[in-house]
């Protein structure tokens, strides 16, 4: 039996961020019950489509699923439940926004069944949370951190870094608070200006790559040092705190997307698909699988397996990649290369996309 993710997309949220180009709108009036009742459909269809897994994660996503009714959640994971086999170790995420919390919010999703909580949390001082358009204050985050620590005992926070004009003093005074609450897992993503957003519109830059680049080391020697370890690009937990989920997507395992703004990889009588709202599949060829696999895996320290890619594609990781650009990175010492596994150096690490896509450019 194949394991199995669940996601499940919430697109609204309480108001649009200036930086994110996620699918969410901002809209009143939200028919919940309808749309959870479309879900829950939408699960016993996948679910027609194929039996034979057992479900290891679940993911709430958005937009802001922490705006979801906690007895629809309640409803949505009993009904995979249902359907599925599932993990005796089934970690159930939800991403929460701190402008959410009413104070009860996170006793009642845990009651629901939630048993991992990310907070969207994104700065630790408030003149960096208003640039950033959040409607939380510091002391609403803190509240919530509080909350989120002694409702659950699996939990991460997000922060953004790379902001104009952020200095690497500051960010590690925010880095050192981050890892003084005792979080098992921490997301520190780059601020990525993307296009038709509110920043790209006024033209705001983010801290140029030189800069960035200081401050991703510094994340991550700061982590290390608080007893964290990255285990994919943005990404640090805590030793056996890593993200089930996530690291399923990294490492090219089945899972099924519900909501409109949520695609699949799914088995159909021995088949992979890419599936997509309505109810839509596409057949993956081998080439498109073995690629995205390598993006995917590559993202990893860990690298990838090549034993597990080839099993997922049926493609010989050698024959997806140029042997001239591989031997070039390797003698550059920016990829390692093994029987067993590809993966980068910490250098390599630093220009991700550029190998990758010097890789499959054959
Ligand atoms: C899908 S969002 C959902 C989180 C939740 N709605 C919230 O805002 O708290 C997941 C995370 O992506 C990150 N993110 C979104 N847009 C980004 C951008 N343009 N650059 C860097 N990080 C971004 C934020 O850290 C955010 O918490
Ligand atoms: S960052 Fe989160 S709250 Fe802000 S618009 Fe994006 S999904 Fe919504």
């Amino acid at each position: 039996m194949q394991r199995l993710g669940i996601y499940i997309h919430w697109p609204y949220c309480k108001s649009k961020c200036p930086y994110c180009d996620f699918f969410s709108r901002v809209q009143k009036n939200v028919d919940q019950s309808a749309i959870i009742k479309s879900y829950l459909a939408d699960l016993e269809y996948y679910r027609s489509l194929n039996d034979d897994y057992r479900v290891e994660s679940i993911f709430f996503g958005g937009g802001t699923p922490s705006l979801i009714n906690p007895q629809h959640i309640s409803e949505i994971i009993d009904k995979i439940t249902a359907l599925w086999h599932y993990s005796d170790r089934l970690e159930i995420s939800l991403e929460a926004n701190p402008n959410t919390d009413d104070g009860r919010l996170f006793s009642e999703l845990k009651s629901a069944g939630i048993n991992r909580l990310s907070l969207g949390v994104q700065a630790l001082n408030d003149v960096d949370l208003k640039f950033l358009g959040r409607t939380h204050s510091l002391n609403d985050a803190l509240a919530s951190i509080d909350s989120v620590l002694q409702n659950f005992n699996n939990h991460s926070i997000d922060l953004i870094y790379a902001r104009p004009d952020q200095d690497i003093k500051s960010w590690q005074k925010e880095l050192k608070t981050a890892c003084s609450f005792g979080l098992k897992h921490l997301s520190l993503y780059q601020l990525t200006i993307e296009e038709n957003t509110v920043f790209a519109k006024k033209n705001i830059k983010s801290a140029d790559e030189e800069k960035a680049r200081k401050l991703y080391a510094v994340s991550e020697e700061t982590l290390f040092h608080h007893g964290y370890n990255r285990y994919e690009v943005s990404n640090y937990a805590q030793k056996g705190h890593e993200c089930h989920h996530n690291l399923g997507y990294w490492q090219g395992y089945d899972y099924v997307g519900i909501g409109n703004g949520a695609v699949g990889r799914f088995h159909i009588n021995g088949k992979l698909y890419n599936t997509f709202y309505p109810r839509q599949q596409e057949l993956i060829t081998p080439q498109e699988r073995a690629e995205e696999l390598l993006i995917m895996g590559l993202r990893l320290p860990e690298g990838i397996n090549k034993k597990r890619f080839f099993s997922q594609c049926g493609i010989d990781l050698n024959d997806v990649i140029s042997t001239a650009k591989l031997q070039q990175f390797c003698r550059e010492n920016l990829l390692i290369d093994t029987p067993e596994t590809l993966q980068t150096t910490a250098s390599g690490n630093l220009i991700l996309n550029y190998l990758i896509e010097q890789l499959i450019n054959l």
